[in-house]
């Protein structure tokens, strides 16, 4: 049997949010899983990447084998019901720039967990499949999006178990992602975010997030203008991402933009504006970038309210 699942792209974060907050966007990868009938086939693992992406030299980097995201996921989801995954067949087809910041090691692991999920007559449900795909991604914020879509924020509890809630985003928000033509690693981009932050820059994002969900919930733009600030990461990677600085002060002064942030670890950047003229947005970023020799996607986009989809035809 073979089933397909298709997964949206995710940008976490959202400003003062670090690993809380994460929106889906309308980005897909579609990762396939088939249990392989021929005994002492082991696993096979294909990925098949937009080739319009600079970024799929990452691709021969990612493991093919046990390490691999997908793999540990459906291990998991095997685990749980007692068994142990043998002989299968994953292919990923991929949509999703790969290390800029859009989910995409996430929607892999939700694709490859929803899939298995399914192979098995659906033994976990919505709780259980967020908490294991927590349990391989790290952290909640980019995989809760990706099984729910819309705006979540998620909170793994000292117990271990998972808080989470979608919020709904103001129809007439854009938002404009600006995908440079370089990558940036996770870990790279977590490294350089100090273990310890000054109670200060820790109660400044208190406030913010709280702001955050209230302008999300009642569309406030004067409050989201304010709100999407932030002192917990963006102030240490802004150095990683060149252009960034200059983008984000350029914007700031113009009506109908209400913020630009980085997307997850980065190097994306997404803003989000109202009522403004997003091709404005992407001639600026555009200029500012080529001055540091960097081309970039850039695509306006609505958030993405449904989640990942297991296809029927799978
Ligand atoms: N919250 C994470 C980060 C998202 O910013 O590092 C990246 O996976």
């Amino acid at each position: 049997m073979k089933v397909s699942v298709k997964v949206p792209a995710t940008s976490a974060n959202l400003g003062p949010g670090f690993d809380c907050f994460g929106l889906a966007l309308p980005i897909y990868n579609t990762i396939t899983i088939e249990e392989t009938v021929l005994p002492g086939s082991g696993i096979e693992i294909n990925i098949i990447a937009n080739s319009n992406d600079a970024g799929t030299a990452f691709i021969d980097d990612i493991p093919r084998d046990e390490n691999n995201l997908a793999y540990k996921a459906i291990e998991l989801l095997y685990n749980s019901i007692g068994q142990e995954p043998s002989e299968l067949k994953i292919n990923i087809q991929s949509e999703i720039p790969i290390a800029r910041g859009l989910g995409s090691s996430a929607s892999v692991i939700v694709g490859a967990l929803l899939a298995a999920n399914k192979l098995h007559g659906f033994p976990a449900d919505e709780t259980a499949l967020i908490s294991m795909a927590t349990e391989v991604e790290g952290h909640p914020d980019n995989v809760t999006p990706a099984i729910l879509g819309g705006v979540v924020f998620s909170s793994v509890e000292e117990d271990g178990s998972i808080v989470y809630r979608k919020l709904k985003w103001p129809a007439d928000w854009d938002l404009t992602v600006c995908i440079p033509d370089f990558e940036l690693s996770t870990s790279i981009s977590r490294s350089v975010i100090p273990k310890e932050i000054p109670l200060s820059d820790a109660v400044y994002n208190l406030k913010h997030s709280a702001m955050l969900i209230h302008a999300i919930e009642t569309a406030d733009d004067e409050l989201m203008t304010r709100a999407l600030n932030d002192k917990i990461h963006q102030p240490y990677r802004i150095k990683l991402i060149p252009g960034m600085a200059e983008i984000v002060s350029s914007l700031k002064i113009e009506a109908g933009i209400l913020g630009c942030v980085l997307s997850g670890a980065g190097p994306t950047l997404m803003v989000i504006s109202k009522g403004y003229n997003t091709e404005k947005i992407k001639s600026k970023v555009k200029e500012i970038w080529e001055g540091f020799s960097i081309t970039a996607d850039i695509r306006t986009l609505k958030v993405e309210e449904q989640g990942a989809v297991i296809l029927e035809n799978g």
